[in-house]
């Protein structure tokens, strides 16, 4: 493009301040791309682009280099071929189940489920015929019993909110190859730092970014992980779904990520040292968390959860919701937030909020009781934690 030079104020307004850096140095920190759209310098390059014989960005709905850097990482971290980024975790649980899943096919997912994914299935999806049934994933012979013809898919959570289930990813991924199923794994409370469910045979990962991934409650993102030929079947999709994330989240997502081990190696020690503290509190009536040995599936979790059991916790208060209630309010370094995965401890009341959604009679079955508490502990010092929820429990005494 010819060198431009304008000297009225209302073309300076709208063109200056152009200039590209000086190549001699470059940035560090990757430059945020906050532009919707990039300039060709000529027709003959349109053509080159748009036939796929010269790769450019060219509208950020589609790509654009924060997304893709931010793809680039989370897909090392997996151990995935590619990845592909979306504006939330929802917007990736969408963007697989539209993409995969006709009219008329069937999917498994288990019966914890998170509540925006459940409403997805149940009121969504439903309406485009596409069947769901709910199982207890940790019993296999449910989930082979579930199976029918026109089954596509498997999708779980591989720890699951609230309990803290752990998914049993090698028996699962063999059941699905034997029988042509898709396994999808949302990785939302474990990530890649705890568990890679490519390595344990799953087709593909969902995440929720906004949570422990990106790790400080300041973006919503989501991201899915597979082959490349999966990846670029979803990316079509998705395209024209439009839920493409903006570049500032992307870039704060992965500025995130580079302390994600830190993080979760800190969390999962805090969180086994809550988890201990109150499963020895007279006030508490049970303490769901993988890393204790009284867990159902300690033993899976130590054998597929080496590096710790992750930042997730709950527990059953003695009393009713007003106990609950009582200790919530009563919690200082603690916040009440309807999310998780932050470097701040973090509480939240399932049963009115992520898990709202869910029949009665299933939030029953799994123990969503009124009187639990989910848990995200953060990167605090252990010892003002366990103050902080001495204090909360004294209160009930
Ligand atoms: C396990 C799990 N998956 C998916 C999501 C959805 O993620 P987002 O809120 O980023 O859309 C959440 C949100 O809480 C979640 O807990």
């Amino acid at each position: 493009m010819a060198e431009r030079q304008f000297e009225r104020l209302e073309t300076l307004a709208a063109h200056a301040g152009e200039g590209p850096v000086p190549p001699t140095t470059r940035p560090v920190s990757m430059p945020i791309y906050q532009t919707s759209v990039f300039a060709f310098p000529d027709l003959e390059t349109v053509e080159e682009v748009y036939n796929g014989r010269s790769p450019a960005y060219l509208y950020s709905r589609m790509a654009h280099p924060n997304a893709r850097a931010l793809e680039e990482a989370y897909a090392a971290l997996e151990g995935a071929e590619d990845a592909m980024a979306t504006a939330s975790g929802m917007a990736a649980i969408f963007a697989v189940f539209f993409s995969l899943l006709s009219p008329g096919d069937h999917l498994i997912c288990s019966r914890e489920l998170y509540g925006g994914t459940y409403s997805l299935l149940a009121e969504h999806l439903g309406r485009w015929g596409i069947a769901t049934d709910y199982v207890d994933t940790t019993d296999l012979g449910a989930v082979e019993a579930a199976i029918r013809p026109e089954t596509r898919m498997i999708f779980v959570e591989a720890i699951t909110n609230p309990t803290v289930q752990v998914a049993d990813l090698p028996a699962l991924s063999r059941l699905a190859f034997r029988r042509g199923l898709w396994l999808v794994v949302d990785n939302t409370f474990a990530t890649p730092y705890l568990l890679r469910p490519l390595e344990h045979g799953a087709d593909l990962v969902v995440i929720s970014a906004t949570k422990f991934l990106g790790g400080h409650s300041d973006l919503t993102g989501g991201l899915v992980a597979g082959s490349r030929a999966l990846i670029d079947r979803i990316r079509r999709c998705h395209v024209v779904t439009g839920a493409t994330p903006d570049p500032f989240a992307a870039w704060l997502c992965l500025r995130g990520m580079k302390t994600l081990h830190l993080r979760l190696e800190r969390q999962s020690q805090n969180a086994l040292a809550l988890a201990w503290f109150l499963s020895r509190h007279p006030w508490v009536e049970a303490v769901h968390y993988p890393g204790l040995p009284s867990h159902p599936q300690s033993e899976l979790a130590r054998r597929l959860l080496p590096r710790g059991a992750g930042g997730i916790l709950s527990f059953a208060v003695r009393g009713d919701e007003e106990a609950a209630g009582r200790v919530i309010r009563s919690l200082r370094l603690a916040s009440l937030v309807p999310s998780l995965g932050d470097v701040t401890t973090t509480v939240s009341h399932p049963a009115s909020t992520s898990h709202r959604t869910l029949p009665p009679e299933t939030r029953a079955q799994l123990g969503i009781t009124p009187n639990l508490i989910r848990v995200s502990v953060g990167t605090e010092a252990v010892e003002e934690i366990l103050a902080d929820f001495e204090a909360a429990l004294a209160t009930l005494g």
